[in-house]
Parts: C-alpha cells; sequence; structure tokens
C-alpha cells in the first residue's frame, strides 16, 4: 500500500521515520513544498491553497491515504475539504491531550510549541478550552526552528540561543512538558534538553498519527518497532524530482531523526 506524507518542508520526515518504524512494508511517496516553506509566516488561505496542491499531486502518483504532516497545513484546512477526497486524509494537531494524560498529573505547566498560524488558528483553541481543564498550557510560537531545521542546524549555539531568547519570558522550570506542535520542532530535542535541562519531556503527534492511518487502511503497526534503517522513498520538492544534493540533505536529516528517536 501506498501512503503519501505532506509538509511545508522537511519537518514531516519526522512522521515518515516513525511510519517506517512502525510499517517497514509500506511504500511513501513524501512531497515538501520547498517552494512555499515557511507555512507558519503565511495566511491561513494561501496555506489551504497549498495543502490542496500538494494533496492533489500526490493522489496523482496513486496514493491510498494522504498524511498532512504539517500541524498549520491541519489547521488551515476545513475539515469538509478533507472529507471531500475519496480517501483518507488524516490530519496533526498538537498533542495536548496525550501530553496532559502523560504528564499532568506532575502539576507542572506545558507549553504548547507551534507555529503563528497554528496559535492564531480556531482549531487549537478549541482543543486547549476542550481538553485542558486545569489551565495547565500557554503556547509559543517559534519560527526560527522551522528555519533551523530547513538548513540543517539542529543543537548548536545559534539555536540554544535563539531558545533561551525565546523563552525569555518563561520561567522554564515550572514547566514539565513541551508539546512539539510543528513538526518541524522535532529535530530539536537535544537543543531544548541543552537549553533547559535533561528533565524537560516532549510529546509529539507521530505515533497517533501514523496508527490511524494504519487502522484506517485495514493495517496494522509492528509489535515492536524497528530502527529506521533505510531512506528509500519516493520523494517530490513542490512538485519536482530532488537533485542529488537535497537527497543527501534529507539523509543528514533521518540521522538526526535517528538520535531523537531511538527505539529503546
Ligand atoms: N511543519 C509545519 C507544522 O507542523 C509547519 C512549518 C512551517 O512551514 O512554518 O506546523
Amino acid at each position: 500500500m501506498k501512503i503519501g506524507i505532506f509538509d511545508s518542508g522537511l519537518g514531516g520526515l519526522s512522521v515518515l521515520h516513525c511510519a517506517k518504524k512502525m510499517a517497514p512494508d509500506m511504500q511513501y511517496v513524501y512531497y515538501a513544498d520547498e517552494d512555499n516553506v515557511p507555512y507558519g509566516e503565511k495566511t491561513k488561505e494561501q496555506v489551504k491553497e497549498y495543502t490542496i496542491q500538494a494533496i492533489d499531486y500526490l493522489l496523482e502518483k496513486g496514493v491510498e491515504a494522504v498524511i498532512i504532516a504539517c500541524n498549520t497545513a491541519t489547521s488551515s484546512l476545513p475539515m469538509e475539504i478533507r472529507r471531500s477526497y475519496p480517501i483518507p486524509i488524516v490530519g496533526m494537531e498538537p498533542a495536548l491531550k496525550e501530553a496532559i494524560r502523560l504528564y499532568g498529573k506532575l502539576g507542572k505547566r506545558i507549553m504548547i510549541a507551534a507555529t503563528e498560524v497554528t496559535i492564531r488558528g480556531d482549531k487549537l483553541h478549541h482543543l486547549v478550552d476542550s481538553v485542558d481543564i486545569m489551565h495547565q498550557a500557554d503556547m509559543i510560537a517559534l519560527p526560527g526552528l522551522v528555519r533551523f531545521a530547513e538548513a540543517g542546524s539542529y543543537d548548536g549555539e545559534e539555536v540554544i540561543d535563539y531558545l533561551r531568547d525565546s523563552f525569555s519570558e518563561y520561567d522554564m522550570k515550572e514547566y514539565s512538558t513541551v508539546v512539539l506542535g510543528c513538526t518541524h520542532f522535532n529535530f530539536f530535542k537535544s537543543a531544548f534538553r541543552k537549553a533547559f535541562g535533561e528533565e524537560l519531556h516532549f510529546v509529539d503527534g507521530n505515533h497517533g498519527t501514523v496508527r490511524q492511518v494504519l487502522r484506517l487502511l485495514g493495517g496494522k503497526p509492528l509489535e515492536e518497532e524497528r530502527e529506521c534503517v533505510d531512506t528509500e522513498f519516493d520523494i517530490y520538492f513542490s512538485g519536482r524530482e530532488v537533485s542529488n544534493e537535497e537527497r543527501e540533505h534529507i539523509h543528514t536529516c533521518f540521522e538526526q531523526l535517528n538520535k531523537m528517536y531511538k527505539v529503546e
């Protein structure tokens, strides 16, 4: 079976990486809208148009389901449009519910990190209103991390300084958990820990999303996840083939993801 995975850029590779560990025998087609990244700094209307183009492109490639591996695109695409496609279109939203379930009892605060578009969007506000009963969650936009992720800069001084600056108004000792509400942020768990301490927990929506798409396709995840050993999949940048140099860069992203998501 063939699954399409789409993101504004390279952040959704973290979802593909997770899918390859959970269901290595599926075929994957990845679409990165490199001509238009970052979505977080566009209007909701623009992001909606780009998202429709990407889904249509993946449909032409014969995929049987699409994962919108982008919280920003998911929040910009109305549900009726998603439902109008002949195949399942599965979106992602910040995994706040899971963060509260896992770490809410610690009694500390939870930070939702996402893009500006996601944070402004009604979807996230509805989610917070419905699950954050104890008013534990705050939100922050980190547009710089999208740029660092695209450039392959993951935990150098410039990233640590950016994080410390961005959080200067917060006392991070009050926070137990960061919800990685933008797939580009999944590359930065080590940078967050370097900036704010080893005890920080992270929650992303990768497993839940992959599980949902497999369920809709009548497939099952492996009982035991395997390391993601290969980077064999079709990949297009805004509808064009990628160059050898771009493939190399994608390979480096996978190496970083292998470090961030070790199979225990
Ligand atoms: N990776 C995207 C997300 O999950 C958006 C990053 C961007 O293009 O600004 O929200």
